[in-house]
């Protein structure tokens, strides 16, 4: 079994990071989401892993490389334009020769891997395996109509949607798929959807069956979803610290410090992962914060929050929390008169203030 993992796209909703980032290397807990993915294929034995690129290719192919550091054989298939899952799916055949594959989408994280979902496939003879959760917002998924535990139908983003079951990004295919998605015509949103494609296989004979997902899963196209999926891998997270921490600071809870990081005069409360190289003084991390290496946060407070790579925090004197911040950002407070708030953001940036 092979697997292909799909990291082109456009990520426009978590824009402005992705204006100069590749959504799948944002980091959840310190570790960019892609890796996950790459690490639950090899879990369940799958070494060939293919992964579709875009734009962002030359980033993802500098970060994940040739797959050595896991253990598995990467190649990466250009896709021209995000065209949809479908798309990615129809340029995979070559590289797929007729095995059947996982495909995962690269910003999704399943706490439970895929390593039943495939054995389970792999038992069942099925022609597709697709991945279903119960989802209080039907209307953003792709959703599916069950009878008797058989997919009848599926709906991109219904309106009316017929069940709470979204398709969660995690399918299993063997090579009818491609028939599927040789024969489709592309949606009005011009993409060649996926659900058409699986659709498609249930109208014309194949089987599909469906699995409901057990532990959590999230898909972290928004900034709340990827707080949210930081929120549930620090949940996990084992803890451990190679860094300094000054007989003034206190660490209470699942706190994880790298090499060379400082905590000077702070409170940290976990779950917590501060990345090496930081100097955390007088301040307070309060739970669920990811910081990334280098980052500098000095008299400031900062609570369920994602800080990217060499980002500063300085003595803004009152708590952030829910935020995203990206790498190299500077967040200070100024005596500078007059008193105002002094901002330099990119495009499409949401900034808060109260
Ligand atoms: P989406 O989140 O559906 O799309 P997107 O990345 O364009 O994001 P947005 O809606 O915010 O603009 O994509 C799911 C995953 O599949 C994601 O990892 C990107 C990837 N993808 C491709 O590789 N090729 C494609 O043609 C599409 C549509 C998505």
């Amino acid at each position: 079994m092979k697997a292909l993992i799909l990291s082109g796209g456009k990520g426009t909703r978590l824009r402005p990071i992705t204006h100069t980032a590749a959504k799948q290397l944002i980091p959840v807990a310190n570790k960019p989401i892609l890796f996950y993915a790459i690490e639950a294929m090899k879990d369940a034995g799958i070494t060939d892993i293919g992964i579709v690129v875009g734009e962002t290719h030359a980033e993802v192919r500098a970060a994940v490389g040739n797959g050595e550091k896991w253990g598995v054989n990467i190649t990466y298939i250009p896709q021209e334009a995000p065209l949809g899952l479908a798309h990615a799916v129809k340029i995979s055949e070559e590289f797929m020769n007729g095995e059947p594959f996982v495909m995962y989408l690269g910003d999704n994280l399943i706490r439970d891997g895929v390593t039943s979902l495939k054995e389970c496939f792999e038992k069942s003879g099925a022609n597709a395996q697709i991945l279903l959760a119960h989802v209080p917002n039907p209307q953003n998924f792709g959703v599916a109509e069950l009878n008797e535990g058989r997919v009848v139908r599926l709906v991109e983003k219904p309106i009316d949607p017929p069940s709470d079951l979204a398709l969660v990004g995690v399918y299993m295919f063997d090579s009818s798929v491609f028939e599927a998605v040789n024969s489709i015509q592309p949606s009005v949103r011009s993409e060649l959807e996926i659900t058409d494609a699986i659709q498609y296989l249930i109208e014309n004979g194949f089987r599909v069956e469906s699995k409901i997902v057990d532990g959590w899963w999230k898909d972290t196209g928004k900034v709340e979803d990827m707080l949210e999926a930081n929120r549930l891998v620090l949940d996990g997270m084992a803890p451990e610290n190679f860094g300094e921490v000054d007989s003034e600071s206190e660490i209470h809870g699942r706190v994880s410090i790298g090499k060379g990081s400082k905590i000077i005069g702070s409170n940290i409360r976990g779950p917590v992962i501060i990345g090496e190289n930081c100097v955390i003084e007088n301040s307070f991390i309060g739970p669920y914060s990811s910081i990334n290496d280098r980052v500098i946060i000095r008299a400031s407070e900062v609570e369920h929050s994602i800080i990217l790579e060499d980002s500063k925090v300085l003595d803004i004197g009152s708590r952030m929390a829910d935020s995203l911040v990206g790498k190299n950002v500077k967040i200070c407070k100024t005596l500078k008169k007059p008193q105002a708030y002094r901002i330099m953001v990119g495009d499409n940036s949401e900034v808060s203030v109260f």
